[in-house]
């Protein structure tokens, strides 16, 4: 038995919303697995450019796409992109996403539908171009025993409620059905589909939950693990899912939280 260091070598990859965050630790960490990366950004094109010269420099390869995955010509766009400069594509991590909090009944139709269609709509846009360029090639045996993967980037809300994040909590669930659907679908031709579930990782969208000691010590609360997350513990998940060492995992969802969703308040009985 042989192990490859490289568990994603050869492979071609686009992580949307790659340039902060949780996407930017994907970016980093398929990379450093040797696949080939596309950042998509939407408006942070400095940052995004940064990881790009940083994987060149670690003798990796990657470039950066600007795109809105809300809008569907943005996205065929995007893939025509990735197709041109990669020649395929074989890894999609649909992370890009947006908090616009407010209680119920404060709520603007305007915060509902912008979180519905970056969260959800972004990634049945960008799973639908993978998906087509996934069956046009099909499997190619030294590259992966899957003719591509996609791994939606989900929450601990696709299961917890949360108040005040209505519309933020109704696309992670929606993620969590559109992902099995899609599974269910494209299983025939060799095409997996999961999702990761974090829980509270140390990324700009929730700073204000963890930058001081204070609101850290109510956050660590409710993580079992007693710590927060960093953006390598999704990343190498990613990796893993990405790989064909998850080849007999389809349709399921990853949940990377330090213990979340284990309703913590029970566990003194
Ligand atoms: C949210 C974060 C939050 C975490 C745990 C994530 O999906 O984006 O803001 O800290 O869930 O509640």
């Amino acid at each position: 038995m042989s192990y490859s260091p490289y568990l994603l070598q050869g492979q071609k990859a686009l992580v949307t919303g790659g340039s902060s965050g949780i996407g930017a630790g994907v970016v980093r960490q398929l990379a450093k697995a040797g696949a080939t990366v596309a950042i998509n950004y939407h408006s942070h094109g400095e940052a995004a450019e940064k990881i790009v010269e940083d994987i060149k420099s670690a003798h990796g390869e990657a470039i950066a796409i600007q795109a809105d995955v809300s809008q569907e010509a943005d996205v065929k766009a995007m893939f025509s992109k990735v197709l041109n400069e990669f020649g395929t594509i074989d890894i999609l991590v649909n992370n890009s996403g947006i908090q616009k909090d407010s209680p119920f009944l404060d709520m603007s139709l305007k915060d509902w539908n912008l979180v519905l269609s970056v969260n959800l709509t972004g990634q049945f846009l960008c799973a639908r171009e993978a998906a087509k360029e996934f069956l046009r090639r099909g499997v190619q045996p030294q590259i992966s025993c899957a003719a591509g993967k996609i791994i939606c980037m989900s929450s601990v809300h696709q299961l917890i409620p949360w108040a005040g994040h209505v519309n933020y909590v109704t696309s992670k669930g929606g993620i969590n059905m559109m992902m099995k659907t899609i599974a269910q679908e494209l299983a025939p031709h060799k095409i997996r589909v999961n999702s990761i579930a974090p829980g509270a990782i140390k990324t700009p969208i929730n700073k204000s939950s963890w930058d001081t000691p204070e609101a850290e010590a109510q956050l660590l609360e409710l993580i079992p693990a007693n710590r927060v997350g960093e953006v390598d513990d999704i990343g190498k998940a990613a990796v893993w899912l990405a790989s064909d060492d998850s080849d007999y995992v389809n349709g399921t969802t990853l949940y990377v939280d330090g213990g979340m969703n284990l309703y913590p308040g029970f566990a003194t009985g």
